[in-house]
């Protein structure tokens, strides 16, 4: 054959592919998560969720300073609260001495360099579950808003460097925003959950933090997974309350919302690769299915490739791991 082309040449060798590899996962693209508990010196593995653990703030702390030797630049912290701390209206969510709030501080303090962002959702202090406050079997809207604004303004106070509302209740990054210029808070950052879907890829998160809905699901505020354009309608709203970053949620069965957002936006956009995610690569890898270190590059690159500038993934110690071989 005569060929003009021949594009097998930029994939000839390892060197040649590294020099036109369009994209590269470096450590400061991953966001850690970091599950709390109460206690000390516990480190607790979720069953659906192996190799990851729940831990005590001694144990959390060693963790980041890990992470922070490792390049890892941000840490998503979640914590799982007691059933008695549990009611309707949230309230131990902005506790200035609740868990939350004693781990930013610890960890601002040990690692003072390392992003701390916070979650923000009732679901971990709501006695049924739900990321807000249920009226008549219905998660209201306004007033979950309200409480939202007092846990971010507890989180900001506490050192949070970002605060990452990921209730999905409509107004509530424009509502955080104007509390933190009331207050004062002027250096602290809005990571948003725009674009969460329902997902039953949560699933293993929810055993992590004891934190399932009590009834019915989150479909009345996390997004229908049907839906393509309402991704940008989320996220245009949520980037003109203020949000520095945007997210989306799930990754890997959302490429093409990352995608789509990321050529519609000016704000950094991130994407939660989810414990469901995890938890997929690590069983397969168990069974032998897998190869489970290419599994989590080639994820985790798809995810970048899509249009990521950060990632979320419980994988992030592991993917610094094995690119650095
Ligand atoms: C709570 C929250 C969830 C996740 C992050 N924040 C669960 C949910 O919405 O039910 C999921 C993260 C994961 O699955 O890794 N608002």
């Amino acid at each position: 054959m005569i060929l003009q082309r021949r594009n097998r040449i930029l994939r000839a060798n390892p060197a040649i592919r590294a020099m036109v590899a369009e994209n590269v996962l470096q450590p400061a693209d991953f966001i850690a998560p970091l599950f709390i508990d109460e206690g000390e010196n516990v480190a607790f593995e979720i069953p659906s969720m192996q190799g990851y653990f729940r831990r005590s703030i001694d144990g959390t702390i060693t963790e980041v300073k890990e992470l922070w030797a490792m390049g890892i630049k941000s840490v998503l912290i979640f914590i799982k609260a007691p059933d008695e701390l549990k009611d309707n209206t949230g309230k131990e969510a902005w506790n200035p001495d609740g868990l939350m709030q004693r781990a930013v501080k610890a960890i601002k303090n040990a690692v003072p360099g390392m992003v701390v962002m916070t979650d923000v959702a009732l679901d971990p202090y709501s006695s049924y579950g739900h990321d807000g406050i249920v009226e008549n079997a219905e998660i209201i809207n306004d007033g979950t808003v309200e409480a939202l604004v007092k846990m971010s303004l507890s989180h900001a106070e506490a050192g949070a460097d970002f605060v990452a509302p990921s209730d999905m209740m409509d107004g509530r990054i424009g509502a955080i925003r104007n509390a933190f210029e009331q207050h004062g808070y002027t250096r602290t950052g809005i990571m948003a959950y725009s674009a969460k879907y329902a997902s039953c890829f949560y699933g293993p998160f929810r055993d992590a933090l004891d934190s399932a809905p009590g009834f019915g699901d989150k479909k009345t505020y996390q997004m229908d997974y049907a839906n393509r354009i309402e991704a940008i309608k989320e996220t245009q709203l949520d980037i003109e309350e203020g949000a520095d970053i945007v997210m989306v949620k799930p990754a890997m069965a959302y490429l093409d919302i990352i995608r789509e957002i990321k050529n519609s936006v000016t704000v950094p956009v991130s994407a939660y690769h989810v414990s469901g995610e995890y938890a997929m690569i690590k069983a397969a890898a168990k069974m032998g299915w897998l190869n489970e270190e290419k599994a989590i590059i080639e994820s985790l690159t798809s995810i970048k490739r899509a249009g990521a500038d950060l990632i979320a993934t419980y994988f992030a110690k592991d993917a610094v791991r094995i690119l650095q071989g």
